[in-house]
Order: C-alpha cells, then sequence, then structure tokens
C-alpha cells in the first residue's frame, strides 16, 4: 500500500467493543432480490460475499420491523422470528468473507409502495409526500406508535440471535423515523408529536435489546440531514438531533448523502460542507461515517481529512468488489470507476438490481 492511504487502514474499536479492520464500510444499498416470503436469495447472498472480504463491516440493505413497513420489492424481512435463519445465512455469509456484519432497521411509512402493504400505508400523520401521486398516509394511533418502537427492539434481538455484530436504525432518506422527525410529516398533537421523540423511543429500544448481547454489539443511527420541502428539517433541527442522539451512547452516526461535498441548503450560517459541520458537533462523543460519490482512494483520503472517522462506499463497491483490496496491495490504479455494463456476472450483482441501475440512466457512473 502507498503510505499516503495508511490512513484508510488505520483500525478502529467502537464503544460496544466491536473492532473494525479499517476505516471503509459498505453502504446500505436495497437490491430489490429477496424472495417472496422475505428470506434472502442466494444470489443476494453471493452478492454480498463478493464485497465482504477487503471493508471492514457491511451494512445490510434495509429490511422491514413490521410488514406494513415494507418499502420494496424483492426486501428481505426481519419482522418475525421465522426469518432468523435467513438473516443468519446473510451475517455469515458477511462474516466468512471477514467483514463485521451490521443490519439496516427500517419501516418505510408513507413511503412504502401501498400494493406491498395492502393499501395500508401509515405514517407520523395524514401528510402525503410531495412528490406526484403520492398516497394519503393514514395516522398511526398511539398504540401503534408503541408496537413500531417494540419493533425495532424485537428485531435487534433477531439480529443478535443471528449473529449480526450490530444494527444500524435508518432513521434516514425520508421513511417513518425521518418521518417523526420532520415538521412536514408529523404535524401530531399528542406525545408523539414532539419530534425527537419517536427517533428517541426506537433507540432506547434497540439499545436495550443490543445490551442483551453476549459479544460486542454496536449501534449506529442515519440519518439525512436536511429535507427540501417547506416545513422540512433543517441543518439546525439535524444539529438538535445530533445532541440528543450523542447522550445515547452510540457506536457511530452515519450520514446519508449521495455527495460527500454537499453544503447546507438552510439553517446554518456557516460556509463549510454539511459532513464538517456535523463532525464538529458530534465531536469526540460519537464517531461519524461519512459517504457520497467516493469512487477512488485519493477520494477517500481526502474525504477522511475533514475529520469524519470511517467511510462508507455503496456504489463504488458495486462497480468495484476488490476496491479496497487493490488499495491494500498499490493497485489503487486499477480500480474500475465506471460500471462496466457487460460485466453483471463477474461483479455478482443479482438481477432485479442489474436491471434497476441499467434502467436508470445517470444514477451509476457510465450508465
Ligand atoms: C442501489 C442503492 C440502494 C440504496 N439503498 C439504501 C438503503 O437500503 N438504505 C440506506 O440507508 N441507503 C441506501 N442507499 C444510499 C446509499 O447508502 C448511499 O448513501 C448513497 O448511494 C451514496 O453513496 P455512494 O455514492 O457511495 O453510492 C442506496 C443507494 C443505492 C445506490
Amino acid at each position: 500500500m502507498k503510505s499516503k492511504y495508511a490512513s484508510l487502514f488505520e483500525t478502529v474499536t467502537l464503544r460496544s467493543g466491536l473492532q473494525l479492520k479499517n476505516k471503509i464500510v459498505m453502504a446500505p444499498m436495497t437490491n430489490f432480490s429477496s424472495n417472496e416470503d422475505g428470506t434472502v436469495t442466494d444470489a443476494e447472498i453471493a452478492y454480498y460475499a463478493r464485497r465482504s472480504k477487503g471493508v471492514s463491516a457491511v451494512i445490510t440493505a434495509c429490511t422491514y420491523v413490521t410488514l406494513n413497513g415494507k418499502g420494496f420489492e424483492g426486501e428481505f424481512a426481519a419482522d418475525r422470528d421465522e426469518m432468523i435463519p435467513s438473516l443468519a445465512r446473510l451475517a455469515s455469509a458477511i462474516k466468512a468473507e471477514g467483514a463485521k456484519a451490521i443490519l439496516q432497521i427500517f419501516h418505510g411509512g408513507r413511503q412504502v409502495p401501498p400494493h406491498l402493504v395492502d393499501g395500508d400505508v401509515v405514517s407520523a400523520s395524514s401528510v402525503p409526500a410531495e412528490a406526484e401521486g403520492s398516497p394519503v398516509p393514514r395516522e398511526l394511533s398511539a398504540t401503534e406508535v408503541e408496537e413500531i418502537v417494540a419493533a425495532f427492539g424485537e428485531t435487534t434481538r433477531r439480529a443478535v440471535e443471528a449473529g449480526f455484530d450490530g444494527v444500524e436504525i435508518h432513521g434516514a432518506n425520508g421513511y417513518l423515523i425521518q418521518q417523526f422527525f420532520s415538521p412536514h410529516s408529523n404535524r401530531r398533537e399528542d406525545r408523539w408529536g414532539q419530534r425527537l421523540a419517536f427517533p428517541l423511543a426506537v433507540v432506547d429500544a434497540v439499545k436495550q435489546a443490543a445490551a442483551k448481547a453476549d459479544r460486542p454489539f454496536a449501534v449506529g443511527y442515519r440519518f439525512s440531514p436536511e429535507e427540501p420541502e417547506t416545513p422540512g428539517i433543517t441543518m439546525a433541527d439535524t444539529l438538535e438531533l445530533i445532541d440528543a442522539l450523542k447522550e445515547k451512547e452510540l457506536d457511530y452516526l452515519h450520514v446519508s448523502l449521495m455527495e460527500f461535498w454537499s453544503e447546507p441548503r438552510r439553517g446554518v450560517d456557516d460556509t463549510r460542507t454539511r459532513l464538517e459541520i456535523i463532525k464538529e458537533r458530534a465531536g469526540d462523543a460519537v464517531p461519524v461515517i461519512g459517504v457520497g460519490s467516493i469512487y477512488t482512494a485519493d477520494d477517500a483520503v481526502k474525504a477522511l481529512g475533514t475529520g469524519v472517522d470511517l467511510i462508507a462506499i455503496g456504489r463504488g463497491l458495486i462497480i468495484e468488489p476488490d476496491w479496497v483490496q487493490k488499495v491494500e496491495s498499490g493497485q489503487e490504479e486499477s480500480i474500475a470507476v465506471k460500471l462496466d455494463k457487460e460485466a453483471q456476472e463477474q461483479l455478482v450483482v443479482p438481477d432485479p438490481l442489474w436491471k434497476a441501475i441499467i434502467h436508470t440512466p445517470g444514477w451509476f457512473p457510465g450508465v
């Protein structure tokens, strides 16, 4: 490895005691490839195994904690105990190649396709998303909210039993946890109308279940720093969320962005990037994972230079499964940075994910 990349290969020990062998993790990416019954497929297992050798941790695609939270065709399930063998297969496929396995847990809220939930789309309040044609969700009752909080805890218990090394709470990308935090989607007047109440209740339920693991078990939290809508989450809101999460003894915060170097839209008078502002606020209390359009070893080192603790790579690892090994062995020049559209088999990408990528121009470099 060239010495200028040595910082990428420093080890990190998280608060739970979980040890990461380097600073590169695989970003969570939905692959649309699970079985109808919610179990993982062989194609999916092969896809993860192919990408689990170099990175220190693989954060899986999101999995739903209750059936009415299923957000995608071909999403795998973690909402009931019968799914533990399927989850265990996924965890051991990742761990067998040397990476830690982190399960991303989620509820889609108002963003679920109605046909996946028999038309019963739910959210914090009865406010549809702004995208044209979005369904009007049904406002969850207080009892249902409590059931979903408990389901996040139950799913964490299943992750422990299945052999995962941690869970990541998916509080980003406009799904249910974010819907409770957002002034756009949360107009409630009961105690769940306090916008931090649901995210923090989920964290508590997850932490309680994680504490029962007989080994280091990490709990991370992912959030999107801003929403474009008015009203919507601003950087000022996000800084408040970070302050609250800092009290929760989490293993990491993960900022969901498509572009690492993006700047705030509103809510702070600061010309730095969102990630720099967030890292400063998190301070030494909790490590921060940065992500977004990192394709080369130089991109990763430059990103780490901002002070973030770990770097997640998503699309780059689909395009180049040997990303980490190539940097480690001094062959970073040969890292593919554009998708080879003829290489599905060699890249070990399941058909549904491959089709989604190929049919969405501009989503991946080279497509
Ligand atoms: C195919 C695909 C699926 C994704 N699915 C998820 C997901 O399930 N959960 C999540 O938090 N983010 C998801 N994301 C966002 C990524 O985790 C990441 O933040 C984003 O792709 C930017 O990183 P990159 O430029 O390294 O790909 C997805 C992105 C892609 C490309």
